[in-house]
Formats: C-alpha cells, structure tokens, sequence
C-alpha cells in the first residue's frame, strides 16, 4: 500500500494504557510507522484520566512513535470533557490541512464502552468522517449484544463502526479463502462427500495473566469461542466463491456460514479451568472457564452430518491454533489429514500415504509441509493489518454486527445451560495438552 494513498488521520485511543492497547495496538503501530505506511497526516491522540508523559505511555514503542503522539487528559465521565476533546481534534485537523479522519478506538472495560459512545454522539464527534473502532467483548449473551448493537447503532451508523477481532486478520486466515477458492485439488473434495470431521483448536500457553478481573466475568466461551473460534469456522465453512481477492464478499459469506451452524447438544460439552485459577484471580469456588470444547453441526447440504469440534484453553502444553481437515478413509486407501496451521510456524501441512522403502510392504504415514518462513522474512501482524483497513475504510476483515449476533446465538444453548448452574466443571493440570484435558468428560 503506498504512502500518501491513505487518508489524513487521528487515531484517538481510548485505553492507550490499558492491557490490549500495550500488548498489540502500540506495538502493531510502531511496526506500521517503522515500515513507513502511516498516512502523511498521523496523529496518535491518547486520552488518558491520570497525567502521564508520553514516555510512560509507549514504553518501548517510544521511539517510533513519539513523534506522531500527543496525550488528552480527561474524565470519561464529563460530557464537558468531550466539548474540550472536540476543540482539540479541531486544533488539531486544522495544524494539519487538509481535514482528517477521526478514528476512536476505545480498549475499555466493557461497562465504559455505551456510555463512551453516547459522550461522543451529544458532543456531535459521531460526524461522517469519524470512525469507532471497538475491541470485543460485543456483549456478554445474545441479548445484551442486541443492546449493545441497537444503542451504538444510535449514532454511528454500521458503515463506520469497525469491531475488531484479529484473527480475521491473522494471515493465515486470510489466505484460507485463497487456499480453498485457488487450489482445485482442495475445492472439489471441500463437502461432506470427502470430509469426516473439521477440528478447530486455539490452545494457548499463557494463563489469564494480569487480567483477572477481566477474565473471571468473561471466561473462555465468551472470550475466544466466540469471536476467534467462530469466525475461523466461518472462513472454514462458507462456500468458495470465484474472485478469491474479492474481499468485500467475505462478510456476507461468512455470515451465511454462521446462519447454518448451531451446536450439537447430544455431544460432549468440555468446561474446564486450570488447577491454579482459582487463587489466582482470588476466587475460591470460582467457575469460570478457562477451557472449552464442543462440536457444532452446519445445516448447510455440503456439511451435512460432518461435526465440526471447537476446543480452546489457557495454560495448556503449547501454543498453537490449528485447523485440521480429517478426509473420508475408502475401503482401499488410509484418511488424509490436512493442518492449516495459523500460527506459529504458519503454513499448510497435509500427510500422506507412501510405501516405506525396504523389502517389506508397509505403509507410513508423512506430510507434505509448507511454511511461510520457508519463503518470507515476515508476516505482518493481525493488528497492523486491522489499523490499516480502518484507516483505508476497508471492513471485511471485522465482524459485522450480523455475525456478531449470530456468533451468540450460536453459543446460546450452552449459556442457558450454564445459567442453570450445571455443575459440570472439571479441573486440569496447567501445562496438560488439548486432547487430555478434552479426555476429562
Ligand atoms: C484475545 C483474548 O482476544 O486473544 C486473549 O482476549 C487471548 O485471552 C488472545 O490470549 C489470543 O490472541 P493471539 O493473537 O495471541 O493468539
């Protein structure tokens, strides 16, 4: 994307202290500005309430961005306070020239968000150069999501309300529509005829880390399956379609995947938490989760009777997130196994069948791999590309308020469940692998 295409801008980061803002905005920016493809006009606006100097602020992103930062001091609660923001903006709209965009991003505590969104609509900052870019949880449940959808719907309409969830970004993901719509081989077995079952896996080495608070009113259902997991089965699941760059078709496609999918009750569900979470976030009795596992079924034709398993947990052996394709065994011939591998070591790996060599007739099987490091230095970050598609105006690599309500839908029947205070909750060892924790049932 060349420089100077890209629209004059000030990003406003609501948050710019908080956690998300720290591990992958900051970080994602700097990369953005040292590989030089910031727009001309930059400007870094971080709104903070305590008094903080820029230094603290960045931390290491110092020195890349330093230059395009100032910092706005202000209580979120002051409708005052968003007058005062909007002269600043003007101050500075008119430092620059020509008039820029204004995107705020707000990385807050879920409760700051609606009434953020309101500060800004009564102080006439929702005009139609102005952006939100917003960071999930989209709700907590279905119903609350509506809320949250109905009342930002307010005053910004859809078409500038950006909500990020960065594995739709992640490059992999990314290239699994290239990957099913370019290669004919894979296309034509992509359905229920050839397919056995579809397992999705988001295991992560890292705990809950600091984020305890967060963490224990979020859990991993509400956390990671439904947005991460989700939309990975999404991209996996909607139908090829021919201009495979033809990014604008995503949403809508990944929408009617959605639709289809629901989960299958009469299959295990996995609710797990860690042995050492409880004292962690210093709940004794806690029963949030920190591991999930559960098999949806689409009622799409091409998937029928093919189960699709979601497993996600915290504090597990490895970090991994992996998409892997089980292919029918015949009566004459070994199942195939096909691995989209988002990350890390990003790539596609597919096993194969061969006759070992020697005198005896034996079989093994051996994968075929490709790697992205193999061929590339580098693969840009999910964030990098989100903050560059916001500032290009570009939104099919964010969820759409349809799938975010269908994503919970989706979810409802085990929340219900949940609610109910089922009293299924196992316990695994931190640093146990995925398949022994989904063993637990
Ligand atoms: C975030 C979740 O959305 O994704 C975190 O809130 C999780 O709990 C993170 O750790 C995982 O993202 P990544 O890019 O590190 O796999």
């Amino acid at each position: 994307m060349a420089k100077g295409v890209l629209p004059g801008t000030i990003l406003v980061v609501f948050g710019i202290t908080g956690d998300l803002s720290r591990r992958y905005l900051l970080p994602a920016l700097s990369e953005v500005c040292r590989s030089a493809n910031l727009p001309e006009n930059f400007t870094i606006l971080g709104v903070s309430r305590r008094d903080v100097s820029i230094a603290e602020v960045l931390g290491d992103n110092n020195k890349n961005l330093k230059h395009f930062t100032k910092l706005f001091q202000m209580d979120l609660n002051a409708q005052g306070d968003y007058l005062a923001l909007k002269k600043k903006l003007s101050a500075i709209g008119q430092k620059s020239g020509a008039k820029p965009q204004v995107i705020f991003y707000l990385s807050v505590p879920p409760a700051a968000v609606l009434p953020i969104i309101r500060h800004l609509g009564q102080a006439g900052l929702n005009h139609s150069q102005a952006k939100l870019l917003l960071e999930k949880p989209f709700g907590f449940d279905l119903a609350s999501a509506r809320e949250l959808i109905t009342q930002t719907a307010k005053h910004f309409p859809e078409k500038q309300v950006y909500r990020i969830d960065h594995y739709l970004a992640k490059e992999v993901a990314q290239n699994i529509v290239v990957f099913l719509g370019s290669n004919a081989l894979f296309r034509n077995v992509w359905s229920h005829r050839f397919i056995e079952k579809i397992v999705i896996i988001v295991a992560e080495k890292i705990n809950i880390e600091a984020r305890a608070l967060f963490y224990e009113s979020t859990g991993a259902l509400r956390d990671v399956i439904q947005s991460h997991l989700l939309q990975l089965a999404a991209l996996t699941l909607m139908e090829p379609y021919a201009d495979v760059f033809e990014y604008e078709e995503l949403p809508s496609r990944r929408l009617i995947a959605l639709k289809a999918l629901s989960i299958d009750i009469d299959k295990p569900i996995i609710r797990a938490q860690y042995k050492s979470y409880q004292k962690e976030v210093a709940n004794p009795g806690s029963t949030t989760e920190t591991f999930v596992g559960l098999t949806l079924k689409s009622k799409e034709r091409r998937w029928q009777g093919v189960p699709i398993l979601l497993a996600s947990g915290k504090n597990l052996n490895d970090k991994l997130t992996e998409i892997r394709i089980y292919f029918k065994k015949k009566e004459t011939s070994e199942a195939n196994r096909l691995a989209l591998r988002v990350q890390p070591k990003e790539g596609i790996e597919l096993d194969l069948w061969v006759k070992e060599p020697g005198y005896e007739r034996r079989l093994k099987q051996k994968s075929l791999a490709f790697t992205y490091e193999q061929h590339y230095e580098r693969l840009p970050d999910a964030y990098e590309r989100v903050l560059l598609d916001a500032i290009r105006g570009s939104q099919s690599l964010f969820a759409s308020s349809g799938e975010v309500l269908e994503s919970w839908r989706i979810l409802e029947p085990i929340q219900e469940r949940w609610r109910m205070g089922s009293s299924d909750l196992r316990f695994y060892k931190p640093g146990s692998t995925i398949e022994e924790v989904l063993k637990l049932i």
